[in-house]
């Protein structure tokens, strides 16, 4: 029968566990001295030899003929214990849902001495996931645990174990494995198997399995039963790194802003050859591999690809820019998690892919500022170029009402740019009497504008007020806006639009320049993207 790689390959000795030393060399001097403790904690990422070392410190406390701290694996002990017929070794996962009996059972078991052993041994595979009961429980028997009984639990989720449990265990942080060190592992148990393994080929796998060996050789497994000679190109194809053509055209015609091009290719793809969920994880990736070709000096240390690939992602980067590939990230992470709540996955990529390819639908203040100062920019070139102003008459009469709307948040209409009001603003005397009626509806609002003045022009109530948070709400807050206009409207009955107000104040002091590599770093970590960089 076939055995998967990761199963047949587990290190039966603390010596055959790699990239552990710390861990393991501490661990076989306490069991050579016989010193150990009663309580370990093993935390750390899946596959990196948590369970592999818990089930060694079982066997090495209880075999008969320890070898320096290492298990004989020869001893009717070692052999029990291997097989599953020990009895006092026992195997509890916390992720399944009779473990609060486990634990009540456990609490009454522990007290008994060990039937064959010398020590019995709980193992508690993901103790984060113990219910609440189950962990007082154990808090319980670990406040006085009996002299024959060693637990071991071990997390992936570390922050999520109690500190009151954690200070009664001694700890182990298991750390990710080097990528080489995974590598020089895949190629020996390859030469053991009988496998021809590219050097290159082993490195790329390990760079795939970000540290974890269990995932390292699960690919390998994947990679030779597509061949027996597992080369670079193996490892690409079992992995699902080339033949991925449409995620470059998918991303073309997003940097075209070519929905129906965009629209057919998912289609085409997605529920056929991928999965849809599956289809806008791989663009999530696609993303962020665009992202790094932009962010990064060194994008071939965080981009998993082959060479040519590399310089496609490279010529594809080039259009676009950090926040647009940002935005594309961001749409796409909202629609996984929709997708996650609704059976219509195909639906909720479709309207993803809508969004995706016009940015104009970018909600985000940056973005809307963004467009604003765009519209700005287009308005005050049209006036330098002799435009008649729109602004140009001076009574202020109420805007024409907007095709039936109640008053409330209107749409974002081209702004004249402040400098050009300010010339023919007048002070609006009202102003305080205006901030006391905002004050009954809107106290956060009063309470930013404490201090600010205002002018009139063109219809217009202009804000003078160099308050950030006032400056922010106005940006990102339609109920600002709303309530503002509301209590002009109810000091003046004369139904006035607003505007920022820069009048001739000293000149703010220059913010540092900022790193541009670094802004991006945290944008792409608000934006919830994986990003390595030293
Ligand atoms: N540090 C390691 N050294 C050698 N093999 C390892 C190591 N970590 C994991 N493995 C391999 O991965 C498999 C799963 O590891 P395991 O110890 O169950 O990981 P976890 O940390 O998730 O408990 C093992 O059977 C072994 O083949
Ligand atoms: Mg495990
Ligand atoms: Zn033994």
């Amino acid at each position: 029968m076939y055995q998967v790689l990761y199963r047949k390959w587990r290190s039966q000795t603390f010596d055959d566990v790699v990239g552990q030393e710390a861990i393991t060399t501490t661990l076989k001097n306490e069991i050579r001295q016989g010193r150990f403790a009663h309580a370990y904690l093993l935390m750390g990422s899946r596959g990196i030899g948590k369970t592999t070392c818990a089930r060694l410190i079982a066997k090495a406390v209880n075999c008969l003929d320890p070898q320096d701290g290492n298990p004989c694996n020869q001893c009717e002990s070692c052999k029990a214990i291997d097989n599953g017929s020990l009895v006092d070794v026992v195997e509890i996962d916390a992720a399944s849902n009779n473990s609060v009996g486990d634990i009540r059972d456990l609490r009454e078991t522990a007290f008994f001495l060990p039937a064959a052993a010398k020590y019995r041994v709980y193992i508690i595979d993901e103790v984060h996931a113990l219910s609440k009961d189950a962990v007082s429980a154990l808090l319980k028997i670990l406040e006085e645990p009996p002299e024959h009984v060693i637990f071991i639990l071990a997390t992936t989720e570390v922050q999520k174990i109690p500190p009151a449990i954690q200070s009664r265990c001694q700890r182990f942080d298991f750390r990710r494995i080097p990528s080489d060190v995974i590598a020089g592992r895949l190629s020996r148990i390859a030469g053991e198997e009988g496998l021809s393994l590219e050097p290159e080929a082993a490195l790329l796998i390990a760079r795939l399995a970000d540290g974890g060996m269990r995932d390292a050789l699960s690919l390998l497994d994947l990679c030779v039963s597509h061949s027996r000679e597992v080369t670079v190109r193996t490892v690409s194809e079992a992995a699902g790194l080339i033949g991925q053509d449409y995620l470059f055209d998918i991303a073309d015609g997003v940097a075209k802003g070519d929905l129906s091009a965009v629209m057919d290719l998912v289609t085409r793809v997605g529920g056929q050859a991928v999965e849809y969920d599956r289809l806008c994880t791989q663009l999530v990736g696609h993303f962020r591999n665009l992202l790094m070709m932009l962010a990064s000096k060194k994008p071939q240390e965080l981009v998993v690809c082959l060479p040519e690939t590399l310089e496609r992602y490279r010529a594809q980067a080039e259009s676009f820019t950090v926040p647009r590939i940002l935005y594309a990230i961001r749409v796409l992470q909202d629609t996984q998690n929709a997708m996650t709540r609704t059976p219509s996955r195909r639906t909720e990529l479709e309207m993803g892919i809508i969004r995706l390819c016009d940015p104009r639908l970018d909600q985000t203040p940056e973005a809307l500022l963004q467009r604003v100062e765009k519209l700005e920019a287009k308005l005050n070139a049209a006036l330098a170029g002799g435009l008649p102003a729109q602004t140009g008459q001076a009574a202020p009469p109420a805007p024409a009402p907007r095709r039936g709307q109640a008053p409330g948040p209107a749409p974002a209409a081209p702004k004249p740019a402040p400098a050009d009001l300010s010339r023919e603003a007048a002070p609006f005397p009202q102003w305080e009497e205006v901030l006391e009626r905002l004050g009954k509806n809107n106290p956060a609002a009063r309470g930013a504008l404490l201090g600010s003045t205002a002018y009139t022009a063109a219809g217009r109530v202009l804000i003078a007020s160099d308050n950030p948070v006032f400056r922010e709400m106005m940006k990102t807050n339609e109920y600002t806006r709303a309530s503002i206009k509301k209590a002009i409207m109810e000091v003046t009955g004369v139904k006035y639009g607003l505007g920022p107000y820069k009048g001739p104040a000293p000149a703010a002091p220059k913010e540092p320049e900022q790193d541009p590599l670094e802004e991006v770093l945290r944008q792409a970590k608000d934006a919830g993207v994986p990003v390595d960089i030293q």
